[in-house]
């Protein structure tokens, strides 16, 4: 029996934590037979990939960076999101268009209004229903405070363009976040990212859970890793 494809995505202000779950959930859903596509934006394509190097490291205006961020996001979708969920994968995605209302809207202070028309161009006449504009089944956003964040990242890494930021921006990008869920929150799942890994964990996967989308079962050997 074919199922139908899911669409995951996952989003929070850098350091969050969201990227040390996303493998651990493919795990879990691989356990109960599911294919699982892991990916990331921008990037997940090798254009893209070069997109997402540019994006992230070359200084360039808000419209530009859109404009990248969403030629990314077409190429991905046309090439590995779309094909995935037409044969009834689950994809689960590190980021998307979220991101972009949060750290280019919000965050950047880039109009919203052309975002949205943005979004629309990149994200219709991808499936059989030519109409169709493609967002994710739902979205987990690993809400954390700036300050804690900021603590997190310190001497982490070297910071791309963004993680360089001060926490002001990250305040706006978090509010960005906000606004998305509140207009969407059927689509939103709000995980608290301030607690210990476990129990973020623990939070993620009784979502899974509750949507009947893993079993009981798995949700705590996941929670045992
Ligand atoms: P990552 O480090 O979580 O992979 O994300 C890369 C950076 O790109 C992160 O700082 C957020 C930023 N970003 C945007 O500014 N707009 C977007 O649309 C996406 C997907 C990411």
């Amino acid at each position: 029996m074919s199922r139908p494809g899911l669409f995951i995505t996952f989003e929070g202000i850098d350091g969050a934590g969201k990227s040390s779950h996303i493998e651990g959930l493919a795990a879990a859903f691989r356990t109960q037979g599911r294919t699982v596509t892991v990916s990331r934006e921008p990037g997940g394509t090798p254009l893209a990939e070069k997109l997402r190097t540019l994006v992230l490291n070359d200084p360039m205006d808000a419209l530009t960076e859109s404009l990248l961020i969403f030629a990314a996001r077409r190429d991905h979708l046309l090439n590995v999101i779309e094909p995935a969920l037409a044969r009834g994968e689950v994809v689960l995605c590190d980021r998307f268009t979220d991101a972009t209302f949060a750290y280019q809207g919000a965050g950047r202070g880039f109009d919203l209004g052309v975002l949205s028309t943005l979004e629309r161009l990149a994200q219709t006449g991808l499936a059989q229903d030519p109409l169709l504009m493609r967002e994710p089944d739902l979205t987990v956003w690993f809400d954390l405070a700036p300050e804690v964040a900021a603590e997190r990242l310190a001497g982490a890494r070297v910071p791309d363009r963004f993680e360089a930021q001060p926490v002001e921006f990250f305040r706006r990008v978090a509010q960005g976040y906000a606004d998305r869920a509140a207009a969407a929150p059927q689509r939103f799942a709000r995980l608290d990212a301030a607690q210990d890994r476990h129990r973020v964990w623990q939070q993620l996967t009784s979502v899974f859970v509750r949507k009947g989308w893993l079993a009981i079962m798995v949700a705590s050997q996941g929670g045992m890793q």
